[in-house]
């Protein structure tokens, strides 16, 4: 006999979405999947996307919002090892994070990292993911390279600009407002930029004496694609992830020939479980000791019960947030 679990459905899916508390059919984990009992899920950007209509889950995923969670793994489905019953996990979903439980290939689990609180450790995944995998396979960040992080105060901001710190690269970060610079610079970056007031691209070229950083992680896009490729160094690479202020614009190339720069993107959601699991090894081995040791933290901005999705959503959409918001299931 099938179990009942909450979770939440989207009413409307488009511009006047609502967020509502349903009774929906418990998951099952299939070969290589476990159940998790979900205590947190982290909200995304992508989540909104996805409510508003425009970002469909890939094939095969929950139809639930929710791209992370933290909890107790409570089933393992067949041909899982290495994993028991009641251990502490955080978890990266391609979907169904919005709910009681969810399934979870184990590929894509990771334990809590030693001194991180449950609910907190839903803020880990997505953005450790992301940022491993952009600046450390994508952008080939060396040891001693220096980095700008557009986005400081946001969930990827603040987890890019711990581990940059941590590793010993010299940080340079922008945000809107000076409570976020503030953040920024608490989070170790040695330099944070208003870029409602300053020009990122003069700031970073003052600060390196001429020279340009040699990585930057960009989500803004639009107009900052060109002044990027102002803000690098010889041979330095822009990384992509998102284009929150456009995907299109009128840009000049000629100055990546002269400075043989590389430009990159891409999306950590449509990939799969094994590429994914590359990933986790790689923070398991590399970015939890260093969460374990104290050196970074999951940044919580606020954490409201499942019931409230749709205000988690609104603070999101307001940009009023610095890290990560999250849903409780502990109403
Ligand atoms: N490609 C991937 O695999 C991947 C994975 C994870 C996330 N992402 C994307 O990366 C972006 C950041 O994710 P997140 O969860 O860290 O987001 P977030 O916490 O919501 O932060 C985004 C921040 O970006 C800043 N921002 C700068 N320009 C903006 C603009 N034109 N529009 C809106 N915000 C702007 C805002 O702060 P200010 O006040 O400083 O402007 C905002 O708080 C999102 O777009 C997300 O979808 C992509």
């Amino acid at each position: 006999m099938s179990q009942s679990m909450r979770a939440i459905a989207v009413e409307e899916p488009g511009k006047g979405y609502r967020l509502v508390l349903s009774t929906v059919e418990r998951p099952q984990p299939g070969p290589g999947e476990v159940l998790v009992q979900v205590a947190a899920a982290g909200i995304n950007r992508a989540d909104i996307a996805q409510a508003l209509g425009g970002y469909p889950p890939p094939k095969g995923a929950s139809p639930i919002l929710g791209l992370e969670v933290s909890g107790h793994i409570v089933a393992l489905g067949p041909q899982v090892e290495g994993w028991r019953i009641g251990d502490e996990v955080c978890a990266l979903l391609a979907g169904g994070g919005y709910a009681e439980f969810a399934v979870v290939p184990v590929p894509c689990l990771l334990p809590v990292p030693q001194g991180v609180d449950l609910v907190a450790a839903a803020a880990l995944p997505e953005v450790h993911f992301t940022v491993w995998t952009n600046l450390m396979d994508s952008a080939r960040l060396d040891v001693g390279q220096s980095v700008l992080i557009h986005g400081g105060s946001s969930g990827i901001g603040t987890a890019a600009i711990q581990l940059c710190t941590a590793r010993g690269h010299r940080v340079f970060a922008t945000a809107g407002s000076a409570d976020k610079c503030a953040a920024c610079i608490g989070f170790g970056a040695e330099r944070a930029i208003n870029y409602r007031s300053e020009d990122f691209v003069a700031v970073v070229k003052e600060a390196t004496e001429g020279r340009g950083v040699d990585v930057i992680l960009d989500m803004v896009g639009g107009d900052y694609i060109e002044r990027n490729f102002h803000a690098l160094a010889l041979n330095g690479r822009l990384v992509n992830i998102a284009f929150m202020a456009g995907a299109q614009a009128n840009v000049n190339f000629g100055v990546m020939l002269m400075k043989r720069l590389s430009f990159m993107a891409t999306t950590l959601r449509a990939r799969s479980s094994e590429e994914k699991g590359r990933i986790g090894a790689a923070l398991r081995a590399q970015v939890w000791p260093l969460i374990a040791a104290g050196k970074i933290r999951p940044v919580v901005d606020s954490v409201l019960p499942l019931s409230r999705a749709m205000e988690a959503h609104t603070r999101m959409a307001s940009s009023a947030h610095i890290g990560k918001i999250l849903l409780t299931t502990a109403d």
